[in-house]
């Protein structure tokens, strides 16, 4: 049968696909459906026709599985945010855990993997230690403080409640909300160059209970602004919470964006401390204590990353280790933690701000057998003479490329740990090491961001 765009489909969804739409299949043709789960009768709407594949717009639930929930959250389907709320938490893991499976077989050749249970996150909601609310317009053009629509570029859906942070930081968005229209602070319009407010960021550490709060506005503000902020100050710090969480931070970002120039931004710590300090403690008992600037990057859910963290080092100290390469080190989070357990770790990653920060973990923890280098894994492991018993990999998603994989394998190392955010590009690097003789022992799967599409994993392997 020719299809067309805009028909309509009838069909049961059958699987969930890596990035969170349901899969169904209408006369032998994979057809991906997004905010549906397996067990859904639907009627959908064609959207894309391929070759192999299509994609549809959700019409109608004919028969909805039996197993979907009420979502928590009031914005669900506008906000974009927590896609999977609709299914039960374990649900979501088990799907996950097949994803992996999946993922492994299909793309890495590697059948029956050894995927481990996921490791689900105890708090399936306020699990996020950072949140960027923006500024701007409703679709009504009415001032709006919350999350960008999908797919639209400019507008904001006015956000009263977030079940991602805590219920401090919702109340810290109203009452920011209240301040700015009662001082008649209006949000950035790109266009036009109108008005000042484009970003509120909201750390908050889950070990410590510190918050930090961020008011990132344009170059034009109102004659008043450093005066009214200081009133902004004085009230947000009297913001009533029943969780016992302590504003500890308070910064004014601008954004200085001249033509031409790279944009830069400038921060005023107008109270509190420069750093908000957080705590991560592993399953065996190492804890270490993380200073976080405004725009360090850190772990978004640090008790997830804890069971992560202490999966990575389960795997690698299956045996003993002198020297250890922590490999995409980020602010060195990873090796820090190892580094307790071997005689020397050494950490490359090309972010320069990320090894300052790694830099300074370490000397706050007094770790000093840990060194770190900036630039790029291929082109840094070119001139490291050292070699590690012990590989630790934490890439982007995009993974690793064939010649990194090369130079790895050069290094001698016969065990390798490698922490990934993508089972795809997981699973094609598996088949790649399988070719140098590093055969995947164990595959741990953790969530880490609940009601989301997300996959981290862990693997281990071993020649
Ligand atoms: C998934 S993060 C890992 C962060 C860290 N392991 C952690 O847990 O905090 C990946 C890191 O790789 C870095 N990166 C990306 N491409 C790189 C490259 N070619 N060479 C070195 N580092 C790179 C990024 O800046 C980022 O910090």
């Amino acid at each position: 049968m020719q299809l067309r765009k805009g028909q309509i489909l009838e069909f049961d969804i059958m699987a969930l696909a890596f990035g969170g739409a349901g899969i169904g299949k209408h006369e032998g043709l994979t057809v991906f459906v997004e905010k549906t789960m397996p067990g859904d009768r639907v009627r959908a709407s064609l959207t894309k026709i391929k070759n192999n594949f299509c994609e549809a717009d959700l019409v109608e639930l004919v028969k909805p599985a039996e197993e979907r929930v009420k979502p928590q959250c009031p914005y669900f389907g506008t906000c974009g945010g927590c896609q999977l709320q609709f299914m039960p938490y374990e649900k979501q893991l088990e799907l996950k855990k097949q994803q992996v499976i999946d993922a492994f077989e299909r793309i890495g050749k590697i059948y029956n993997p050894p995927v481990a249970e996921i490791l689900g996150s105890e708090a399936s909601y306020y699990y996020r230690n950072k949140m960027e609310f923006s500024f701007g317009y409703d679709k009504n053009m009415e001032f709006a403080l919350g999350m960008h629509l999908p797919g639209r570029r400019f507008d904001i859906l006015d956000l009263k409640e977030c079940h991602l942070q805590s219920e401090f930081s919702s109340s810290l968005v109203n009452f920011m909300r209240e301040f700015s229209l009662k001082k008649n602070w209006k949000p950035a319009k790109v266009m036009t160059n109108e008005g000042f407010l484009k970003a509120l960021y909201l750390r908050e550490s889950k070990r410590t209970n510190e918050v930090m709060l961020n008011l990132v506005t344009s170059e034009e503000l109102p004659l008043n602004f450093e005066k009214d902020f200081e009133e902004l100050v004085e009230k947000i710090l009297e913001v009533p919470n029943g969780e016992d969480k302590k504003i500890v931070s308070i910064y004014w970002s601008k954004v200085i964006n001249r033509g031409g120039a790279p944009k830069q931004i400038k921060e005023k710590l107008f109270y509190g401390k420069p750093a908000l300090t957080e705590k991560m403690i592993l399953e065996n008992g190492d804890a270490l204590d993380f200073d976080i600037l405004p725009q360090a990057f850190f772990q978004v859910n640090t008790l997830q990353a804890e069971v992560l963290y202490s999966q990575t080092l389960k795997f690698g100290l299956l045996n003993s280790h002198k020297m250890v390469f922590d490999l995409f080190c980020g602010t060195g989070t990873i090796g820090l933690f190892f580094a307790k357990h071997v005689e020397q770790v050494l950490g490359i990653e090309l972010n320069e701000q990320a090894v300052q920060a790694a830099r300074e973990n370490a000397r706050k923890n007094k770790i000093f057998n840990i060194d770190f280098f900036t630039g790029d894994v291929g082109k840094v492991l070119d001139n490291v003479r050292e070699r590690p018993s012990l590989i630790v990999i934490d890439p982007p998603r995009a993974g690793l490329t064939e010649k990194m994989i090369k130079k790895i394998n050069d290094f001698g190392a016969n065990e390798i740990v490698y922490v990934s955010c993508n089972p795809a590009t997981l699973a094609r690097d598996a088949a790649w090491l399988k070719e140098y003789g590093y055969e995947v022992q164990a595959i741990q799967p953790v969530d880490m961001f609940p009601h989301t599409f997300h996959i981290e994993c862990v693997c281990y392997f071993k020649r």
